[in-house]
């Protein structure tokens, strides 16, 4: 689904990424985890298309299609879906009226009609319901007055939504509260399926208690330094990253 290369990528002459590899396929969940400034978001950025970052070397293959020189609209379109960890507010569009755009631009990129009213209708009724959506949060403005943890859920809402090859959801568990982070963790589960895959960024063990990952990563300084089973995140909750370090150094 997802193939990286030695990826090395910088911002504003600075290199972040130093040689990045991942290789995810399909069915798979991934957890990718790391310090503070380690570079994941970075990452995910770069994977959505964000042109503030310079790829300066590697390669990245969605399904076997290089997908370096596309806008982010395109690999939007072609099934790439990122989560933000600071969503921007659009005052005066509405969260349903923001999916249904969402929704038929990406059929209209796809060379299908707009989806019938009746049939979106269904959907929002569906994926509301499965994340436990109020009705009256889907007329509110998109992100205007959310809290954290209904802009975190909202997020899912959209990815339920768009129904995604590969979505990658950074930090989409911080600020929820117990309950919210079953819902969220449910709809994950949920939309899982041999024909997609998922990678969750986190610095919480607690997130994989609910979405069980396949792999677990460990970004450090621009690189994935280690890879390992759900039992590596337990280890970094335990140990931290310092380990790591020694690790690397020794
Ligand atoms: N737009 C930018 N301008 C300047 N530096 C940036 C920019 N975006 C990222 N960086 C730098 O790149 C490095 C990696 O940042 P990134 O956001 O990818 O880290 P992260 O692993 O997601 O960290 P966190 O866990 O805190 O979210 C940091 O040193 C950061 O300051
Ligand atoms: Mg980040």
């Amino acid at each position: 689904m997802l193939k990286i290369t030695d990826l090395h990528a910088s911002i504003e002459g600075k290199e972040i990424l130093k040689g990045l590899n991942l290789n995810v396929k399909a069915g798979e969940i991934h957890a990718i985890m790391g310090p503070n400034g380690a570079g994941k978001s970075t990452l995910a950025n770069i994977i959505a298309g964000k042109e503030e970052y310079k790829v300066t070397k590697g390669k990245i293959l969605l399904e076997t299609e290089d997908i370096e020189e596309l806008a982010p609209e395109e690999r939007a379109h072609k099934g790439v879906f990122l989560s933000f960890q600071y969503p921007v507010e659009i005052p005066g569009v509405t969260v349903t009226n923001f999916m249904k755009t969402a929704i038929n631009e990406t059929r209209k990129a796809q060379g299908l009609e707009e989806m019938p009213a009746k049939d979106m209708l269904k959907k929002i009724r569906e994926k509301s319901e499965l994340l436990e959506i109020d009705r009256k949060f889907l007329s509110r403005s998109l992100n205007e007055g959310f809290s954290g943890g209904e802009k975190k859920r909202n997020e899912i809402f959209q990815m339920a939504m768009m129904e995604p090859k590969l979505a990658i959801l950074d930090e989409t568990d911080s600020g929820l509260d117990i309950d919210a982070l079953r819902i969220v963790a449910n709809g994950v589960n949920k939309l899982k399926s041999d024909n997609n895959a998922i990678i969750v960024i986190t610095h919480y063990q607690r997130l994989l208690d609910y979405i069980v990952p396949d792999f677990v990563h460990v970004l450090y300084d621009g690189k994935i330094v280690k890879s390992g089973t759900k039992d590596l995140a337990l280890e970094l909750e335990e140990k931290g990253y310092d380990w790591i370090k020694e690790e690397i150094n020794a």
